[in-house]
């Protein structure tokens, strides 16, 4: 098997096969617009074959900045937020050693690769600068408008830290900006300051940026091979196409599935990962399918858990809470290190039944036992295989959740490309922060205190 798969016979119980082959051609004809641009949100379509359309000189450009940064800096923040942050996370984590960074620095492989401007908390911020102290470290900063608070608050703190110690020349070698191609502030900085610069395509959403240079530089500072990951991105694109049958789309089955689910009571999708290095993939995950579906009063709640950890926490109510979720596991064919069980003379533990056996099947064990409960409980169960996590195989899960994502916001009859709904909170937060320009909504925002 050279592709992900998907397999959904844990949802034959609750849909049936001929109600999925119902909507096939309305989802043929939601992934065609998606190439042919004829319905809502297609000036966001660019990264519909952004696969395909990379150019040898752009990989090559994003490798020799990474290679900048890499002989430079012992640690590299990336500053972003959402779609200018969640996708380099989910794939830099699923794909590099776990513990690397706690290394001393002459055995990591690769710089540490930290987070800003995700968040406003001064004590994070403030421990991350005591952190950077003496190390010697570069920025990414991230932001495709340029004006968004959390990452231009993050990015003034670090750029003043980074210069205080090293001086504005040597800053201006370790400072790489991934922005608009001419507007916003960020772009005015990055030019006035000399940086590196990188542009987000205009017709690309945050969401779907992973594949350009937003995604694509931090993963190459990471250390991750960037060609296997768009290859594979590549090898969905072309399986999906609009010319593609229903029966061969994986992520027009997937999209009908879960459309069909949500049609039928199940208003919450949990996405299931049994490895902790896939704990931001499904983060970036949420953000893809929740801002995407979630607006017009309508929308799959996206979820996602942590098995088998979450199991002892949240497996009580998957098991036997309101029957309105249904689940979507990602399954990991084969682990890429070997750790196998010993054996224990006294065997107090009562783990000698195992001895021999790698940690990956009792994992296994586990991911299938919790399957047949689950469905047995009330919960239609999906699942996506990888055979291994590998470039290859992230890329084409990345490419496989943005088609499907695509579709189903079409089925759904939502414009999957917008966000609307993210800018109710900034304009309540600027009014109470008195911005310029917010004085009429500053007061009365504060006659409602
Ligand atoms: O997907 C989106 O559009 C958002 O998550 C944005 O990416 C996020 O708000 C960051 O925006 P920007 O890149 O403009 O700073």
């Amino acid at each position: 098997m050279d592709h992900i798969q998907l397999q959904i016979k844990d949802v034959a119980a609750f849909l049936p096969e001929e109600e999925i082959l119902k909507q096939a051609s309305q989802a043929v004809a939601c992934n065609q617009a998606l190439h042919d641009g004829s319905r809502v949100g297609n000036d966001f379509l660019g990264w519909v074959s952004l696969p395909s359309s990379i150019r040898e000189a752009e990989l090559r450009e994003i490798e020799e900045a990474a290679a900048g940064l890499r002989s430079r800096c012992e640690a590299v923040v990336v500053v972003g937020i959402g779609g200018s942050y969640l996708g380099a996370r989910a794939v830099i984590d699923a794909l590099n050693d776990s513990f690397d960074w706690l290394q001393e620095p002459s055995k990591r492989k690769n710089p540490v690769i930290l987070y800003a401007g995700n968040n406003i908390s001064e004590d994070y911020l403030h421990e991350l600068m005591s952190y950077l102290g003496e190390k010697p470290f570069g920025l990414i900063n991230i932001s495709k408008s340029g004006t968004t608070t959390e990452p231009a608050l993050a990015f003034r703190l670090l750029k003043d830290l980074l210069e205080s110690k090293v001086g504005k020349e040597e800053a201006r070698q370790r400072i790489v900006a991934v922005t608009d191609a001419a507007r916003g502030a960020l772009r005015t900085l990055a030019d006035s300051e000399g940086y590196k610069t990188f542009v987000i395509p205009d017709n690309v959403g945050g969401r779907y940026s992973v594949l350009t240079p937003v995604g694509l530089l931090p993963i190459a500072v990471a250390g991750i091979n960037i060609r296997k990951l768009v290859e594979g991105a590549r090898e969905i694109e072309k399986a999906a196409a609009a010319s593609t049958a229903f029966d061969y789309n994986l992520p027009a089955i997937y999209a009908v599935i879960r459309n069909e689910l949500y049609n039928r009571g199940k208003k919450i999708e949990i996405l299931v990962n049994y490895h902790p290095k896939l704990h931001f993939l499904a983060e970036w995950w949420k953000q893809l399918f929740g801002e995407s579906e979630g607006k017009e009063n309508v929308g799959i709640f996206p979820a996602a858990v942590d098995f088998t950890t979450d199991l002892h926490s949240m497996g009580q109510w998957i098991q036997e809470g309101e029957r309105t979720i249904f689940e979507t596991v990602l399954s990991i064919g084969k682990p890429s290190k070997k750790v196998t069980i010993p054996h224990d003379d006294r065997d107090l533990d009562g783990l000698n039944y195992l001895e021999g056996k790698r940690v990956d099947e009792v994992n296994k064990m586990a991911e299938l036992g919790t399957r047949i409960a689950h469905v047995d409980g009330g919960v239609p169960n999906l699942l996506i295989e990888l055979p291994e996590l590998n470039e290859k195989y992230i890329g084409q899960l990345v490419y496989f959740f943005e088609k499907a994502c695509g579709i189903s916001g079409y089925l759904l009859g939502i414009n999957p490309f917008d966000q609307p709904g993210v800018e109710a909170y900034k304009k309540n937060m600027f009014a109470l922060l008195e911005k310029p320009g917010f004085e009429e909504a500053s007061r009365a925002i504060k006659a409602r205190l």
